[in-house]
């Protein structure tokens, strides 16, 4: 398998040779989603209307629509650069981003459309990551739904809102593969898995962009970042990646190929190195496949600065040489850095850029503009804009997410029944923790208008639904630190009560989403301390954890009856968390992402390879017995095993699965191969998988029923297992359906020893699945 060092020589290669070098059909292809509703970016007519207006325009202009400044509070080092007026008026600024009123966004349009020669406006973006003023949970919570249709519509009204506030543009979905939960940034995405990654994706932009781009409520998605960012070393922000084509193609990139299949607009260029080329100045994944194989042609946004930190990263001694291999890879505009304003007119006539390079990258940002309606309706309606946000109906989405969000990991029993969901006649309850009574932190690490004044915490709705006087509420440590007093009142609180609910976690903004890698996966501060206290008052214990990863507990996954992972649940927090607490809303999240028992497991993924050495069972009470069981791929001081693997979640009922039906035990890759076709959106269905779901229990509940394959045999070896569907079902107590998968021959096409997405024979294992570590099984054939 070629490597991708020194792939930027390479690709400028195949570009001459060849520019329209084809592509087998993609992973991204791979969607439980019936036809898309995409929005076209362009067609004839506006096509010629770009290159008329083109044709008008100076150098300087060109690239002024190339440059992009923060004009709000910016959210890193920037360039302090602060005269946008003026150069807005002279055409020298394509976008803003950071203004959040519509007033900020008329003011600064009217300069653009009225004052500058060509009265081209302007592109507003935000970091619309999760709600706009309707906050909804965090991108993590928000996929551990599962749910497609919720994901669309919470996406659907933060653009309502955001697009009535004048922002046309937003810079999400995160749709990096993050397979290590100290990067802070796993909060911001939907987890490890490329199929369900890819499903995200694509009800993300369907969301945001609406059937129309130039409906006034639709705004533009931004997939970012591309790509490889979450593969960071050792979890750490920012850090380089290495990963090689077969992986890039088969886990990293297909959740962008899906986004853009799906019509996403823009795309944003990463801040990390891959394989030793920074993402923002690399023509392999830029050019060769954003372009060529995959016909991208909206705009691609490098990262806030990154193509100044070109220079940083070692590629670039100054700044005319960083804007050269940015604008030559495929970078379109440039957020934050000014090396396009500052150098691209002296590259052109220097004769290091062609000015026909420009056109191109021009041609794409006024595209996107045109397709946003912004040449004939540049402005917002600013009386309209108060009554967009908030709407009630916004609100219940919001408690709807939060409740889908919630992954109920522990339920044991306490005397004869388990824990939760809790019994009317509950009398008191002790409240404690730093996340008890908190608003701010319930918004998530990138809350873009939500505020805290409108964020129900989990104490007020205990205290509206139990009675405030039931409530013994002690705040029991801070985050990070606290006082022994506050523990005791906590272990008082406790004992005064018949039951206790501790709220514990992380702090959002601080230790989670950029910038917040944690070596550290424990609860921070006290915490521990306060729960290993609160438990040992003998009174059953909730626990509720607030964070944007998953967190490092063995103790209290042994010791507390009942743990939920709450994420960071948005503004509804606490009426979404009482209605779960008492039984009104009944868990049914599943893990995205594979929750570790130590930090020495990360990077932690259920789609991992079998190596040669499988580990069997592994028992640390005692050193291995013999060199079968030393020498295998294991830790002599921990589990292999997740904590909790991803797809898992409890629900108040239980499932039974049954009767595995495959309609088919043998297939030919020949056949398989000739039905895999390229840019096919909707493969047809070559076999049919179903199992009988019951639900045991005795109440309604929802099941996400998981498809996975093990393809083994092939050229490249392939992972243990593989999600390749998933439904989600409602059943009564009592209630049996059958749940039938219908899978395309894309669904067993992997990216092989020869540089290509095809079907190889192999030894097909599947299973239908709660989780990715169990199911109903069967094996069957692939052929030649
Ligand atoms: C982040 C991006 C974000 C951008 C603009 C950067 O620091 O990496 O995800 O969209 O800032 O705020």
């Amino acid at each position: 398998m070629k490597s991708l060092l020194h792939r930027s020589a390479v690709a400028a290669l195949i570009l001459l040779l060849c520019p329209l070098a084809p592509s087998l059909a993609p992973l991204s292809e791979r969607t439980p989603q019936a036809a898309s509703t995409r929005t076209a970016l362009s067609d004839p007519g506006t096509e010629k209307k770009i290159e008329e207006l083109l044709r008008k325009m100076t150098l300087e202009e060109k690239v002024g629509q190339l440059v992009q400044y923060s004009a709000g509070q910016p959210t890193g080092p920037g360039t302090g650069r602060t005269d946008y007026e003026d150069m807005i008026r002279k055409g020298e600024v394509g976008a803003l981003f950071n203004i959040t009123t519509a007033r900020q966004v008329n003011a600064f349009q009217h300069l653009a459309v009225e004052q500058s020669r060509l009265h081209i406006p302007l592109l507003f973006g935000l970091d619309v990551i999760h709600g706009f003023k309707t906050e909804f949970p965090v991108p993590l919570a928000l996929a551990s739904s599962w749910n497609l249709e919720l994901v669309e519509q919470s996406a659907r009204v933060a653009a309502r809102e955001a697009s009535a506030s004048g922002i046309r543009w937003t810079f999400s979905p995160m749709v990096d593969i993050a397979r290590d939960a100290r990067w802070g940034r796993m909060a911001e995405g939907s987890g490890e898995d490329p199929y369900l990654g890819m499903a995200m994706a694509r009800a993300y932009v369907r969301g945001y962009q609406g059937t129309r781009l130039d409906a006034p409520d639709s705004i533009a998605a931004c997939a970012k970042h591309f790509v490889g960012y979450g593969a960071a070393e050792g979890g750490r922000d920012y850090n380089s990646t290495e990963i090689s084509e077969h992986t890039l193609r088969q886990f990293y990139l297909p959740p962008f190929h899906a986004a853009i299949d799906e019509g996403a607009a823009t795309i944003m260029s990463a801040f990390n190195s891959l394989n030793g080329v920074p993402a923002s100045a690399n023509p392999f994944t830029l050019t060769q496949i954003l372009r060529r194989e995959w016909g991208f042609q909206g705009i691609v946004d490098g990262d806030y600065t990154a193509l100044a930190e070109l220079i940083a990263h070692g590629i670039a001694n100054d700044g005319v040489t960083a804007a050269r291999k940015a604008f030559l890879a495929g970078v379109d505009m440039d957020m934050v850095s000014s090396l396009y304003h500052d150098h691209l007119v002296q590259l052109v006539h220097s004769g290091d850029v062609p000015e026909s390079a420009i056109d191109e990258a021009v041609h794409r940002v006024l595209r996107v503009k045109f397709a946003l309606g912004l040449f004939e309706h540049p402005f917002t309606e600013e009386t309209k804009e108060a009554g967009a946000m908030l709407h009630p109906d916004s609100i219940v989405l919001a408690r709807t997410a939060a409740e889908q969000s919630f992954v109920l990991l522990k339920n044991a029993k306490v005397a004869t029944s388990p824990l939760l969901p809790l019994s009317a006649t509950t009398k008191t309850l002790a409240l404690i923790g730093p996340l008890a009574d908190d608003r701010a932190n319930m918004l998530g690490s990138w809350a873009a208008q939500g505020r805290p004044a409108n964020v129900s915490t989990l104490r007020a709705a205990l205290a509206a639904r139990v009675g405030a006087q039931n409530v013994h509420y002690a705040k029991g440590s801070e985050i990070l630190g606290g006082s022994d007093t506050q523990l005791a009142e906590a272990v008082k609180a406790a004992e005064q009560s018949d039951i206790a609910i501790l709220a514990l976690g992380e702090n959002a903004p601080e230790m989670t989403g950029e910038a917040a890698a944690r070596a550290f996966l424990g609860l921070p501060g006290r915490q521990e301390e306060l729960l290993e206290k609160v438990v040992a008052t003998g009174k059953p214990v909730v626990l509720l954890i607030f964070s944007g990863r998953p967190l490092t507990l063995p103790w209290a996954f042994e010791h507390v009856p009942a743990v939920m992972a709450a994420w960071f649940p948005g503004m509804q927090a606490g009426p979404a968390l009482v209605r779960t607490l008492f039984g009104e809303a009944n868990p049914s999240g599943r893990l995205v992402v594979s929750w570790p028992r130590s930090v020495g497991q990360e990077p932690l993924y259920y789609n991992a390879l079998n190596t040669g050495r499988p580990a069997g069972k592994i028992d640390l009470a005692r050193p291995p017995r013999n060199g079968l069981e030393k020498y295998v791929s294991r830790y002599i001081d921990e589990q292999n095993a997740p904590q909790f693997p991803f797809g898992f979640g409890l629900s108040y009922t239980a499932f039974r699965y049954g009767n595995l039906h495959i309609d088919k035990m043998q297939m030919s890759a020949k056949t398989l191969n000739e039905g895999l076709q390229v840019g096919e959106y909707k493969q047809n269905a070559v076999l049919s998988a179903g199992a009988d779901i019951t639900n045991t229990g005795t109440s309604a509940g929802v099941e996400t029923v998981q498809c996975y394959l093990r393809l083994q045999g092939t050229s490249v070896a392939q992972p243990v297992r593989v999600l390749s569907k998933f439904q989600r079902i409602t059943l009564a107590p009592g209630e049996t359906r059958k749940v039938t998968f219908l899978l395309g021959p894309d669904a067993f096409a992997i990216w092989n020893d020869q540089q290509k997405f095809a079907v190889e024979p192999a030894k097909v294992t599947l299973w239908i699945a709660p989780d990715s570590s169990q199911g109903v099984q069967a094996t069957l054939e692939i052929t030649k």
